[in-house]
């Protein structure tokens, strides 16, 4: 099969095109033909080995997983002896998993209790691919904090692959959304359910202070004390993007005197979570925000616009 494999830490020049053996399913495993993956911040962020640690865990020289990808679209074209879940046919969408990782290949096999589920019918590859990333990250965030009905929630990065999950789901969820992007994405990020829409480059943020329920910033770009001047007393920030400097920023400037809950850490994705996009995704709750899309052989273009914090929404990879 083909894969796209990146044997160096380094910029998306280290990733090239090869042809390597395709998996074997092992007894609980089930192997997919991958349709459609997406470039993520993970990919890109692993690629880079960005921030350092991910060295510890990864390789200290080299990546130990040379095939990135932690999402993909599928079918299933094969399953092992124990499997009960899944048959051969089956359309799939969904993670593969951060430490294991291996979608930007034509064929995985993954076991098959998985964080993926079946697409509903009418779902596309493509769509499917741009789901699990950004809308996981955002419904793992959302749910942490508790974001429910007549809220007033403000999602930083509107626009980004979390960002424009988050300000659908939290608008499912009843919340009233406030968006933060550039001017460009302003009419996206409305069409998205936010009922206001602040451009950064232009409007004054702060002017907005001591208003929400919840701060979700989803970019790491908007400094801490920013995040704590616009929530509410008892409010919530979520730092779903912290980097270990920005923690340590963080953790010696306080909430200055402020009752906030800070959330963050890392999300954790799931089968259940993995239907339950699906089953918003036929109510029309939610769509997929696709920036663009590109063939398995310009991948490392894929890689270059994933890592310009100019996307809107998923860039996605297609096999075929
Ligand atoms: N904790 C976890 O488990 C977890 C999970 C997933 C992702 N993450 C992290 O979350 C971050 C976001 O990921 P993503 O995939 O959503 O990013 P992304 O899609 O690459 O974000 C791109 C967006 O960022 C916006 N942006 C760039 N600079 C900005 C600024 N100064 N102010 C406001 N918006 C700005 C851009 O909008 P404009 O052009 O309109 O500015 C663009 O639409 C990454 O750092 C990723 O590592 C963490």
């Amino acid at each position: 099969m083909k894969a796209a494999l990146a044997t160096a830490y380094g910029g998306p020049d280290v990733i090239r095109i090869a042809e390597v053996p395709t998996p074997s399913p092992k007894k609980n495993e089930v192997l997919i033909r991958v349709h459609a993956s997406a470039v993520n911040a993970a990919d890109w962020r692993l690629r880079r080995a960005n921030p350092w640690f991910v060295r510890l865990v990864f390789g200290l020289f080299k990546p130990r997983r040379s095939i990135l990808g932690v999402v993909f679209a599928g079918e299933v074209v094969g399953t092992g002896a124990d499997v009960t879940k899944y048959k051969k046919g089956d359309r799939l969408f969904g993670w593969t998993s951060i430490m294991g990782l291996g979608g930007h290949a034509q064929f995985i096999a993954l076991p098959e209790n998985g964080a993926f589920a079946p697409m509903p019918s009418e779902m596309s590859f493509t769509d499917a691919a741009a789901i699990p990333f950004g809308f996981g990250t955002a419904r793992h965030f959302l749910s942490k904090a508790n974001v429910s009905k007549g809220q007033r929630v403000l999602i930083y990065g509107a626009s980004g692959a979390v960002g424009s999950a988050a300000v659908q789901l939290a608008r499912s969820l009843g919340a009233i959304v406030t968006g933060v992007c550039s001017t460009r994405n302003v009419e996206l990020v409305r069409s998205l359910g936010a009922s206001e829409v602040i451009d950064y480059t232009k409007d004054d943020l702060l002017a907005h202070r001591d208003q929400f329920d919840v701060v979700f910033e989803t970019v790491g770009k908007l400094p801490f004390k920013d995040c704590v001047s616009l929530v509410k007393s008892k409010g919530i920030v979520i730092t779903g993007s912290e980097m270990p400097a920005q923690m340590m920023v963080r953790a010696f400037a306080g909430k200055g005197g402020k009752n906030v809950t800070v959330v963050g850490g890392t999300a954790v994705e799931s089968a259940d979570d993995m239907r339950h996009l699906a089953e918003l995704w036929q109510r029309q709750e939610i769509r997929a925000v696709i920036d663009s899309t590109y063939p398995l052989a310009r991948i490392t273009e894929a890689h270059a616009r994933a890592e310009s914090w100019r996307k809107t929404g998923s860039v996605v990879v297609t096999m075929a």
